[in-house]
């Protein structure tokens, strides 16, 4: 799950993913292309509306992604085109470019939609971007 800050997006999709999967047979791990916020907690704000819903993210720290993720997962999943730029710009092969996805092609088959950036908004923008990574992560659970 990759998103810019590794902040506020992307901890909500991989708590909500891994909520939704065999711990003991699927890892689901974030990270941001920035690395502003490496060895951070997630945004309160992303804590807060995880809570509201059941999940506790408080255990994730920030990571930036790297090259070697590609050959780490399996699926990569992006919560925005700018952000899909800056991981393809990473990969060094159709195999590599191949893992990754926007993660609302999930619901917007064939769309290029982003998960907005709730970063600089209100805290209503993060239960929009709950609501949209749960419906996302459903299905991708399904799909695993
Ligand atoms: P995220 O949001 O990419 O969903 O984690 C952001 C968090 C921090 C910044 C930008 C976006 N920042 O510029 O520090």
């Amino acid at each position: 799950m990759v998103c810019l800050g590794n902040i506020c997006r992307s901890p909500l999709a991989e708590g909500i993913l891994q909520s939704k999967v065999d711990a003991a047979r699927i890892e689901v791990m974030s990270a941001g292309t920035g690395g502003w916020h490496v060895g951070e907690q997630p945004d309160p704000r992303s804590i807060a509306v995880a809570k509201k819903n059941g999940l506790d993210i408080t255990k994730q720290r920030g990571r930036q992604f790297k090259a070697s993720d590609f050959e780490e997962f399996d699926y990569i999943f992006i919560m925005d085109a700018s952000n899909e730029e800056n991981v393809l710009a990473l990969a060094s092969s159709d195999k590599h470019r191949g893992k990754v996805q926007m993660i609302l092609e999930e619901i917007f088959p064939s769309e290029k939609v982003d998960v907005p950036d709730p970063y600089y908004g209100g805290d209503r923008g993060f239960d929009q971007v709950y609501e949209m990574l749960e419906k996302a992560c459903t299905k991708i659970a399904v799909r695993l």
